[in-house]
């Protein structure tokens, strides 16, 4: 059988494919557990600088398996403790950049919502049709999306599962940048080149205090910022980077 993640190295970038076509890249429990240890392992890998998560050239992926959870009742949809799979995802130091082909379904725009980029093709879609099956999204979508785009554009598609075009999406703030067709993964893959290049350490404090900060009051929030702007004032790579502005050369940074 088919490997149903894909997981390629280029260069200090890490890609990891969806890959169950047969079932439109629905996201089974074996491809989500597969997707968690991937990440997991790529955050304990220094040399892994940037990860992008893509569904191919066709779609990114119908949300989760629909079949896989047709008799489940509550007890044991509990007992799965899924949020255990979605948390590795969540908690990466590294930045994460999805590409988006085709169809962001469910927990597939959820997923995608977990990470800190979004690049969509111009003709891909985005929807929560999770109401339509008598449920709600259970991945972050309730939360993410009016945390993205406010409550009440989240509200006008949470609660009928409409479609939301890429140009759409991208006005409201969902994704970050729109591709030609086809050109997401190659798009982001360009993108992920790019962060790697940048200071390990800086970028990885930018995240963590952009992810933070959103959580807190401002002034905290202000705080984070404050601390970690001077921490990074301490490091090498800071060095580097000026040294190299002023000796008018290309920097070096080596994440120390
Ligand atoms: C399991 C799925 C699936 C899904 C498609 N398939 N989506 N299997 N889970 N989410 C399977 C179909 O059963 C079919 O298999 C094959 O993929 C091709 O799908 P078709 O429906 O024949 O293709 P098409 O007519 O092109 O329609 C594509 C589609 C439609 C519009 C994407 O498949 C669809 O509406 N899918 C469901 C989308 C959805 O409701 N997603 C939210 C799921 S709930 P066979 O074997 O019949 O050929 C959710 C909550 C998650 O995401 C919470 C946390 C993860």
């Amino acid at each position: 059988m088919a490997e149903e993640l894909i997981q390629e190295r280029h260069d200090a970038v890490l890609l990891l494919r969806l890959n169950r076509p047969e079932a439109l890249n629905a996201l089974n429990i074996p491809l989500r557990r597969a997707l968690a240890a991937a990440i997991s392992a790529a955050a304990d890998d220094p040399d892994v600088r940037a990860i992008v998560v893509s569904g191919g050239s066709k779609i990114f992926a119908a949300g989760g398996d629909i079949k896989e959870f047709a008799d489940h009742d509550a007890p044991q949809i509990m007992a799965l403790e899924l949020q255990r799979i979605w948390a590795p995802i969540a908690a990466c130091p590294r930045p994460i950049i999805a590409a988006v082909e085709g169809l962001a379904l469910g927990g597939g725009a959820e997923l995608a919502m977990h990470c800190d980029i979004i690049l969509a093709a111009e003709d891909a879609q985005f929807a929560f049709p999770e109401v339509r099956l008598g449920i709600l999204p259970g991945a972050g979508g309730t939360q993410r999306l009016p945390r993205a785009v406010g409550k009440f554009r989240a509200m006008r598609y949470l609660l009928t599962g409409d479609r939301i075009p890429a140009s759409l999406a991208a006005e409201m703030g969902l994704v970050s940048e729109l591709t030609p067709s086809g050109q997401a993964e190659a798009a982001a893959l360009a993108l992920a080149q790019k962060i790697a290049r940048m200071p390990p350490l800086a970028v990885r404090q930018i995240k963590e205090v952009v992810l933070q900060g959103a959580d807190c009051a401002l002034p905290a929030a202000l705080v984070l910022e404050r601390n970690a702007h001077n921490i990074l004032f301490s490091t090498e790579d800071r060095k580097e980077g000026v040294d190299a502005f002023i000796e008018k050369r290309k920097p070096l940074y080596r994440g120390l």
